[in-house]
C-alpha cells in the first residue's frame, strides 16, 4: 500500500534515551516450540534485569493475542503478520530506550530475518529455546498438543505445522539440560554486558 507520509525526523534520538534510561535498549527475541518455556525465561530474566534498575517491557504470544492481534489467526500468513507487528511494536519499544523482551513461537526463519530488518540487526538477539518436542508433549502445559494429536487443533506447531529451528541464535538455551536458574544466568552474563553505554 502507497501512503502519502513523509517521515517525520524526532528531536529525541535512541541514544538521548539510552543515556537517560543509563542503558542500551535492545529486543531480546524468545522463540521456540510451545511449552518450550520462553515466557518463563523472559519473565525470569525480566525480573533480574528489573531488579537492576533497567527498564524493561514484556510481549508475549499468549497475551498478543488477546489484545492487538486478535484478528489474527495460526495460518502461516498470519503468523508472519503476527510476528512484523510485534516486531515493528518491539522497535518503537526499542526507540524509547527500554529492553524488550518478546516471547512468541515465530516459526519461520524469514519472519524472524523480517524481525531483524525492523529493529535493525545491532538491536536484535535471538534466543533459541531450544527443548525438544518430545519435552514439550510431555508437559503439555496448555492441553494443546493433545487436541492437536486428537485433530482438535489444526496448525500446531511442531505437530502439524512446521518450527523452522534458528541455524545461528545469539544465545541457545537447551532446557532438557540445565536447570532454569542455569539458562537464566547464561542470558544474563551475555546480556549485562550489552546494556553499557560505549563512551
Ligand atoms: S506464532 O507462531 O504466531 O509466533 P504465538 O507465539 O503468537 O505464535 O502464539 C503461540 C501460543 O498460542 C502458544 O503458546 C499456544 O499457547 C497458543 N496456540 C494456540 N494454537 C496454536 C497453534 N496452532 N500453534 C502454536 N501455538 C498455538
Amino acid at each position: 500500500m502507497s501512503l502519502n507520509t513523509v517521515r517525520h525526523d524526532y528531536k529525541i534520538s535512541k541514544a538521548d534515551r539510552e543515556k537517560q534510561h543509563g542503558h542500551r535498549s535492545f529486543l531480546l527475541w524468545f522463540t521456540g516450540l510451545s511449552g518450550s518455556g520462553k515466557s518463563t525465561l523472559a519473565n525470569l530474566v525480566e525480573m533480574e534485569l528489573y531488579k537492576k534498575g533497567i527498564s524493561t517491557f514484556s510481549l508475549d504470544g499468549d497475551n498478543i493475542r488477546q489484545g492487538i492481534n486478535k484478528d489474527l489467526s495460526f495460518a502461516p500468513e498470519d503468523r508472519t503478520e503476527n510476528i512484523r507487528r510485534i516486531a515493528e511494536v518491539g522497535n518503537l519499544m526499542v526507540n524509547a530506550g527500554v529492553v524488550t523482551l518478546a516471547a512468541f513461537v515465530s516459526p519461520y526463519i524469514k519472519d524472524r530475518e523480517n524481525i531483524k530488518t525492523i529493529v535493525g540487526a545491532e538491536n536484535f538477539i535471538e534466543i533459541y529455546v531450544n527443548t525438544s518436542l518430545e519435552e514439550c508433549e510431555r508437559r503439555d502445559v496448555k492441553g494443546l498438543y493433545k487436541k492437536a494429536r486428537a485433530g482438535e487443533i489444526k496448525n500446531m506447531t511442531g505437530v502439524s505445522a512446521p518450527y523452522e529451528a534458528p541455524i545461528h541464535p545469539d544465545i541457545e538455551i537447551i532446557t532438557d539440560h540445565q536447570p532454569i536458574e542455569a539458562s537464566v544466568k547464561s542470558i544474563l552474563d551475555i546480556i549485562v554486558e550489552k546494556l553499557k553505554i560505549e563512551e
